[in-house]
């Protein structure tokens, strides 16, 4: 879509993907098939993360790869995406580690591809991963689990960015099942984990019997009843994405309620990301994932809404890009990593606050692509 940006801003976002392709396509040959998370020194090592070839942050740098070969055509994305996707077999096949990541993991990586180029194998892999999301439906609580272990009951806010992976499987399949899945929980989500000010709980611990919310934990936040940023970014990008898979009016109320939340917050630190919104004013921690997500999500809105009420969304979504590029980039090319400040959880370690993530450059990606109208549908 045309956003109808200003010259100015047009001029910068035409600006930053001309470094984007010049930074990534340096570490496309440095990285081979390797799968990043977090650069060290400087330096992304393979499957650097918590728990290996599951780990739910995977299928992003396949995803930036499909996007810069989706709008420059270069033959060196194309190449690294398609050998980190067979990579994955490894988390399909073996299942067990796997959680409800799995739209984050093969949306971008398989789905895109088969999108992109219409491989049969990589549309196997996508609906093997929708089939394995889908048996993680509770019909008692409607509702996906989120993980594994004891977690029986548990789901969580980021599991809206999960299920475009079933409306895409009832689409491709045509078997409406997927869908019926995707909005049962979305309802259950939307009903339990968004709060009445468009706030949101990260978890909610539900019993698995019948559904009834037991308790809401405060999870990658600060606390119990406070507001994670990047929780809040999935409430405003998963939701807005459940209207423009379903039409469903209620999806797009609660995103434009939760962003209008996310912007009166973003706009009282000068649009600097904190982890979040609800937590003692020092340590200062930032945490720029929940901008570029948030960013995406608005334009995501913008594209949904009528003409008069695109601006808050639009300029909304440029202000937090232009003011994390120019506070977090790292445009060296001999660094790996572009956006800064990225922060796991409010209360991990060194290895993961204010750092640079892979998320946060894929989100980055997306956006400048949409602005310049070159993206794809990743979602
Ligand atoms: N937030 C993803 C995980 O910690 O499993
Ligand atoms: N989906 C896990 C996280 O946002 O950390």
């Amino acid at each position: 879509m045309d956003y109808q940006l200003t010259v100015e801003d047009r001029k910068w976002t035409e600006g930053i993907f001309e470094k984007l392709n010049v930074k990534l396509k340096a570490e496309c040959s440095r990285l081979e098939d390797m799968i990043p998370y977090i650069p060290r020194d400087g330096h992304y090592h393979d499957l650097d993360s918590p728990d290996g070839i599951y780990w739910w942050t995977n299928g992003f740098w396949p995803g930036i790869l499909w996007q810069m070969y989706h709008t420059t055509k270069d033959e060196i994305y194309r190449k690294a995406a398609e050998r980190i996707e067979k990579r994955l077999d490894k988390a399909l096949e073996g299942w067990e580690g796997l959680h409800h990541d799995m739209g984050f993991m093969w949306l971008h990586s398989a789905v895109a591809n088969y999108r992109l180029t219409g491989n049969k194998d990589s549309r196997r892999r996508g609906l093997h991963a929708a089939n394995l999301l889908a048996g993680r439906y509770n019909p008692a609580g409607k509702f996906i689990r989120a993980w594994n272990a004891d977690c029986t009951g548990w789901i969580i806010i980021d599991c809206m960015m999960n299920l475009p992976l079933l409306y895409w499987a009832s689409g491709e399949m045509n078997d409406p099942r997927f869908s019926f899945i995707a909005q049962n929980h979305s309802d259950t989500a939307m009903n339990i984990l968004v709060r009445p000010d468009g706030s949101c709980n990260h978890i909610a611990v539900l019993s698995p019997d019948t559904g009834e919310c037991l308790e809401t934990p405060g999870g990658q936040g600060y606390a119990a009843g406070s507001s994670w940023s990047r929780g809040q970014s999935w409430a405003v990008y998963g939701f807005a994405l459940g209207f423009s898979h379903t039409g469903r009016q209620e999806y797009l109320d609660t995103a434009k309620k939760a962003a209008h939340y996310v912007i009166a917050n973003f706009t009282l630190n000068n649009w600097l990301p904190l982890v979040d919104f609800r937590a003692p004013p020092k340590p200062k921690k930032y945490d720029s994932t929940a901008a570029m997500i948030t960013a995406c999500g608005l334009l995501e809105i913008a594209s949904c809404v009528s003409e008069y009420e695109k601006p808050l969304y639009r300029e909304s979504a440029v202000k937090l890009l232009r003011t994390c590029e120019n506070a977090f980039a790292d445009w060296d090319i001999t660094r790996d990593g572009i956006i800064g400040k990225g922060t796991g959880s409010y209360s991990g370690g060194a290895a993961d606050t204010e750092v640079p993530i892979i998320y946060s450059d894929y989100f980055f990606v997306e956006a400048i692509t949409r602005l310049l109208g070159k993206d794809f549908l990743i979602w």
